[in-house]
């Protein structure tokens, strides 16, 4: 998103709280509805924006692991994903928030988009899966962005129904299983002498785990299992609730994580569009759990 494009009623949200443009030239900048806002216009604008990039990134990514050698019908089938839905971010930024009259058709024309790349998610994710695919995507990392994609279809559905608010309990299991998810991933692309971040992004992974139901008996879990994790990310978010604290705790995490991968500080095999991404996925877990009711 350039800031140039930005309405008026949005905030920016940059790595650095208060900047106005991204610090280097991966950052892509995040544009959600003032806490305030409930129009559900406003919200179906700004999350089929971050959805169609998000997903446009999801087909990058697959292309970026799929080699020709062994996958050159499905890595071109991810670039078609590619351009469909980085046209469709450029057309929702240019065309700005829909009137209310039109909600339902600007929803329709995403939603209809999403499904063949769900499709396509689910089928390759069976194939990795059951070895007649034989790519460098995980089956996990298939099912995830499928995931994704899928809940992303239904967010946009709610809004056309005029539904903006979050409910706590659904956004709470949704994203603590991203973040979990996240974590493994990174403990996974790491090189495998980086021994020490590895085991911090699997105790990371297992207290998103433990949060997920969002219960004390929960926290209570995640504090068992990981105490300094968990007891490290309260010290640092004192005056908020567990989920907040531990969302808070891997939005910092995931900001040095791209900045050290960018300046080539950590060694793995992350991209750091990828890093950015997973990012940007925490921010938005942690906007949502603020307006969650
Ligand atoms: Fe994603
Ligand atoms: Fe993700």
């Amino acid at each position: 998103m350039q800031a140039s494009r930005v309405p008026a009623n949005m905030d920016v949200f940059t790595r650095s709280p208060g900047m106005t443009k991204p610090e280097s030239s991966v950052e892509k900048l995040v544009v959600l509805p003032k806490m305030d806002d409930q129009d559900p216009a406003d919200h179906a604008w700004a999350d089929a924006s971050f959805a169609a990039d998000i997903l446009a990134e999801h087909a990058f990514f697959f292309a970026l692991l799929m080699p020709v050698e062994v996958a050159a019908k499905e890595r071109a089938e991810a670039l078609r994903f590619r351009e469909t839905f980085s046209a469709l971010h450029d057309q929702i930024g240019t065309q700005g928030p829909p009137p209310r009259s039109e909600l339902k058709g600007f929803v329709a024309n995403i939603t209809e988009q999403i499904k063949p790349f769900i499709e396509y998610k689910a089928r390759l994710g069976e194939a990795q899966s059951t070895g007649q695919l034989r790519s460098l995507v995980w089956p996990l990392f298939f099912d995830h962005t499928r995931h994704e994609a899928e809940r992303w279809e239904r967010r946009l559905n709610d809004l056309a129904n005029g539904e903006s608010a979050f409910d706590r309990t659904e956004v709470v299991k949704f994203w603590t299983n991203i973040m979990d998810e996240h974590a493994r991933f990174v403990a996974h692309l790491l090189d495998p002498d980086e021994v020490a971040l590895i085991e911090t992004a699997f105790s990371t992974g297992a207290v998103f785990r433990d949060l997920g139901d969002d219960s004390v008996g929960g926290t209570l879990s995640a504090l068992a299992n990981e105490p300094g994790t968990v007891v490290g990310s309260l010290v640092q978010n004192p005056d908020v609730d567990a989920v907040m604290s531990a969302v808070n705790t891997i939005l910092d995490f995931k900001t040095q994580t791209v900045r050290d991968i960018e300046a080539g500080k950590i060694k793995s095999i992350i991209d750091p569009r990828l890093a950015d991404h997973v990012r940007r996925e925490a921010l938005k877990f942690l906007n949502e759990l603020k307006r969650a009711v």
